[in-house]
């Protein structure tokens, strides 16, 4: 029987053990309810979504498709670790989507902040629906739902994107597999089926990507910069104990730039922005003290290795006033 309402003397799911037990009731159930027809999943390699394909790998094997669309705002390796994970090591259906021009295309000379995250939401929804239609005999969508959501479309908080706002032709019965859970125990349960701790334990990461962190009208010059930029911040956060510590960090890069010097020449180049908080539930947050010569050594590298940048910044501002992200 598939439980939608989280049961009041419900245990926290804590432990492996515990973790084992709701997989194997899971698995169940969503054989019930799907019996032998066929579901599809979009897969972004955020937790939620990772942890629902692979409950359904282990409950439905190869009914399940799942579509990972790449909009071109993904951080640098995501793509790459979803196919590795999910097509090469638990031999999933996976179409793997390029959507990175058709999404940078719609988004150029956008800079309303609003205006961006529509039209990334909206593509998206265009581009899965698209894949949607090119299946045969899919009767049911599975989706990331979890605890926390429901409670807050209920107290109307945050809009719950039902079968994420799915034209009416393409109309399937919802699979929530995780929708009793709150958020650490999904990562709990994706321990136990084996996902990679940079999956489940990974900091939060909105919807519209790097395209929020590329502030303005997205160039692809000034996103790669972003890209770069942020990969250098995670690699140096993970090799010196900041991984797990600090609740989320990560570049922009604004729309900008200010003059410098690099071999003897005058440059014009963009700032780097760092931010790293630290935060229980996002509607707060306070600035990480991150070491100086730490600072120092990331600064360097992103002088060094990153193309069109002069300068490197520390936002020092705790949320309220600023939000964590800068759009
Ligand atoms: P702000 O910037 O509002 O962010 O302080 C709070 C938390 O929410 C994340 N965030 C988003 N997540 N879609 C998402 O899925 C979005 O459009 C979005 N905007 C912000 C942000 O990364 C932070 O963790």
């Amino acid at each position: 029987m598939v439980v939608s309402v989280r049961p009041e003397n419900m245990k926290r799911i804590n432990t492996p053990e515990l973790a084992e037990a709701f997989i194997a009731e899971q698995i169940k159930a969503l054989r019930e309810q799907i019996g032998n027809k066929k579901v599809l999943l979009a897969l972004s390699g955020g937790v939620d979504s990772s942890v629902v394909a692979a409950l359904l790998i282990r409950a439905v094997g190869d009914q399940l498709t799942c579509v990972h669309v790449n909009h071109g705002l993904l951080r640098k390796g995501e793509p790459e670790q979803v196919i590795e994970v999910f097509r090469n090591q638990m031999k999933a259906n996976l179409i793997y989507v390029d959507a990175v021009d058709r999404f940078l295309d719609k988004l150029a000379g956008v800079s309303n902040p609003e205006t961006k995250r529509k039209i990334i939401g909206g593509e998206f929804i265009d581009v899965f629906a698209e894949e949607a239609r090119k299946l045969d005999g899919i009767e049911f969508l599975a989706q990331g739902t979890i605890w926390p959501d429901i409670l807050e479309s209920e107290a109307g908080i945050k809009a719950h994107h039902n079968a994420g706002g799915l034209p009416e032709d393409l109309q399937f019965e919802l699979v929530e597999p995780v929708r009793i859970l709150f958020k650490d125990e999904v990562r709990t349960v994706g321990k136990a089926l084996g996902l990679p701790d940079s999956m489940v334990f990974r900091q939060p990461f909105p919807g519209p990507g790097l395209g929020v962190r590329c502030v303005g009208a997205i160039t692809r010059d000034r996103l790669e910069a972003v890209r770069e930029s942020d990969a250098i911040l995670r690699e140096e956060f993970a090799k010196n104990g900041l991984e797990g510590k600090v609740w989320q960090y990560f570049t922009i890069v604004p729309d900008f730039k200010s003059t410098g010097i690099k071999d003897n020449k005058r440059t014009y180049d963009w700032p780097v922005v760092i931010r790293a908080v630290n935060s229980v539930d996002a509607t707060s947050a306070t600035i990480e003290e991150i070491p100086y010569a730490l600072l120092g050594h990331i600064t360097g590298r992103i002088l060094s290795e990153v193309k069109g940048v002069n300068r490197v910044l520390y936002d020092l501002s705790p949320k309220p006033v600023a939000t964590i992200e800068w759009e």
